[in-house]
């Protein structure tokens, strides 16, 4: 989605500007540009395109500014062009927006009728002209600004500045995010907090309905009439909590990774390592942390989890992990059907949203819908401040660091650490685990992340397997019982970043529809790992071959599979319940060697967004 990033300050703006798209970079962008003011004047630069596209339109010497606004663009209303990148600019006033803006056709016709000529088919530019409306009608720019804003409807962050107030920038927030960032007498502002690590680690996360008024040394919060409600006559400024972010610049980089996404699958061992490390010896203690008692659980009936993408793919390895070890039944949707359905959720049951961001829209609307019904709600969320994180009654942190490829790839297995720790904490606490299954359970992930490093070592034979489908149109990933989600992760990876079709089915399914595809020569990957499931899949593999299907077989029991699958990627023995981490971990590969092989941009893969944070 757009990245939207402000400095203020007395570093020269346009570098600094530069170097926070630049690391903006990941979220997805098809255009970009920036904008300054200075005692001279304002000037603006924008392309479709990419950074380096925006670099090469910049005038050398760069013009001397202290403050600036920047923006990356993700498409919603109007096509990728020149004319659609902001800033957007109207009688002085420049604007960079995330999010969209529902009533902009009803507020553009107004304004077009009253003779405002557009430059752009952008929903956002409605902002900038709309300020100027209410300059025309001779308010003073901010009080104009403040009404304009008035008018808006929908999710916006935005970034302000104008020619007629040198000197102070505006951050508002209404629906989509904006942390502001407090360096020694200077600010920043951006979508995300990877902008300007290298430059600061204290953070305010704004709220919806805050404006920001930034300025050499001081920074003023104020509370907007927001949704079209009235004016605020009285600025309101309540005191803004700064939060201290533990990130460093360096984990935002690739440190001699070719790519963001190889280096994210590397890190896993640590990652997984990093998200048990604070629970691992005490699963029930972690629950009273985040404040769930023995009772409220004894009161569950059901639990409810809310995700998307990857995120519900973990949620998927979740249910079936907390219904083997806690038995209770626990029911995963999609959140963007959950938020538009009679969620039947009972009051003080629990209800999980899973995010890496943090910001995602269809999570964040689920959460709350949760809430309204009654729901106590828990993120598992990989970002300190974000707006789930704020929201939740309870956060459980994924410890995963920063995700920069578009891919979700460690956050996946951090997202399962959690749940892993989760499952076992209400196993234990509802009686349904005894101390000696816990522990063996227990024994079991502390190996995870030496056994996910194992899985890793599998590299060099995944790679040759990617060269093997390299140009093959379609695959069919298959899996059974709590690898099922496992297969329809490896089908996502593999579309995201190769483009190549994929689908992820549960084995004993295909029979029922999808066998359909199968002839001769196509790819069907099969996780199968020694346990009850083994001969079944056995089955499934026969049933594929029959057809004249190509079985990559990832599996811990190789032997059995010889003669039978026409590849075999060995992954390490696990207990059959987590066996997810390790074989998630050959199809994150198969998707990026496939992806790098057919020359993809495999960290920002086409039309994709990192966090997607409109609906
Ligand atoms: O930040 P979130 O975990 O809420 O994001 C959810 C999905 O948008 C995300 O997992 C997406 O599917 C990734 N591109 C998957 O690789």
């Amino acid at each position: 989605m757009c990245g939207i990033v402000g400095y203020i300050g007395d570093k020269s703006a346009l570098p600094v500007l530069m170097d926070g798209l630049k690391r903006l970079e990941y979220r997805g962008y098809d255009s970009a540009g920036v904008a300054y003011v200075n005692g001279g004047g304002m000037g603006i630069y924008k392309t479709m395109g990419r950074i380096r596209d925006l670099q090469g339109i910049l005038p050398e010497p760069l013009p001397e500014a202290r403050m600036g606004l920047g923006h990356t663009r993700w498409a919603t209303h109007g096509a990728p062009s020149d004319r659609n990148a902001h800033p957007h600019a109207a009688g002085g006033v420049v604007v960079v927006h995330n999010g969209i803006i529902e009533n902009y056709q009803q507020l553009k016709s107004r304004l077009q009728s009253e003779g405002h000529e557009f430059a752009s088919d952008t929903d956002t530019e409605v902002i900038p002209q709309l300020i100027s409306r209410y300059m025309k009608k001779g308010m003073p720019f901010e009080a104009a600004m403040r009404r304009a804003i008035l008018d808006l409807k929908g999710s916006y962050a935005l970034g302000i500045m104008s020619d007629q107030a040198p000197g102070k920038l505006f951050a508002v927030r209404n629906g989509s995010p904006l942390v502001v960032g407090f360096g020694e007498g200077e600010f920043f502002f951006a979508s995300d907090i990877p902008a300007f690590l290298p430059y600061t680690k204290k953070f305010v996360f704004m709220e919806d309905g805050q404006m920001f008024t930034l300025s050499k040394g001081e920074a003023r919060l104020e509370l907007l009439g927001n949704g079209g409600g009235t004016p605020v006559k009285k600025p309101e400024a309540p005191g803004f909590k700064v939060v201290e972010i533990d990130w460093t610049a360096e984990m935002a980089e690739k440190e001699g990774y070719g790519h963001f996404m190889e280096k994210e699958i590397y890190e896993q061992p640590k990652t997984v390592m990093e998200t048990m490390r604070e629970w691992i010896d005490d699963p029930p203690g972690m629950l009273r942390a985040l404040g769930i008692t023995s009772r409220m659980i004894l009161g569950w009936r059901r639990l409810h989890i809310a995700a998307c993408g990857t995120s519900y793919h973990a949620a998927l390895v979740g249910k079936y992990a907390i219904e083997a070890l806690a038995h209770i039944p626990v029911d995963v949707e999609i959140a963007s059907e959950f938020r538009y359905r009679e969620q039947l959720i009972e009051k003080n049951s629990l209800f999980i949203s899973i995010t890496q961001s943090g910001e995602t829209a269809d999570t964040l609307a689920a959460q709350r819908e949760a809430a309204k019904k009654g729901a106590f709600s828990l993120t598992l969320c990989n970002v300190v401040g974000s707006t789930a994180s704020r929201e939740a009654d309870s956060v459980l942190y994924t410890r995963a660091g920063p995700e920069i490829g578009v891919a979700s790839t460690k956050a996946f297995t951090a997202q399962m650490t959690a749940l892993y720790l989760l499952a076992v904490a209400l196993g234990t606490e509802r009686g349904r685990l005894i101390a000696a299954e816990a522990q063996t359970l227990i024994g079991q992930l502390k190996k995870m992340p030496l056994l996910v490093e194992k899985a890793l070592g599998s590299a060099r034979r995944v790679e040759e397997v990617a060269r093997s489908i390299t140009d093959s149109s379609s695959m069919l990933y298959l899996g059974r019982g709590i690898n099922y989600p496992i297969a329809l992760e490896g089908a996502l990876k593999l579309k995201e970043i190769s483009y190549i079709h994929a689908e992820g089915y549960p084995a004993g399914e295909m029979k029922h529809g999808p066998i359909a595809l199968i002839e001769k020569g196509l790819p069907v990957v099969v996780v199968i790992p020694m346990g009850s499931l083994f001969e079944k899949t056995l089955s499934n593999i026969e049933e594929v071959k029959a057809r004249g299907g190509r079985v990559i077989a990832v599996t811990d029991e190789p032997a059995s599979l010889r003669g039978r699958a026409d590849e075999t990627i060995t992954v390490p023995p696990t207990h059959p319940v987590l066996s997810p981490f390790v074989n998630v971990i050959p199809l994150q590969l198969l998707a990026f060697h496939t992806g790098v092989l057919r020359s993809n941009d495999v960290d920002k893969p086409r039309n994709l967004a990192k966090s997607v944070t409109v609906e």
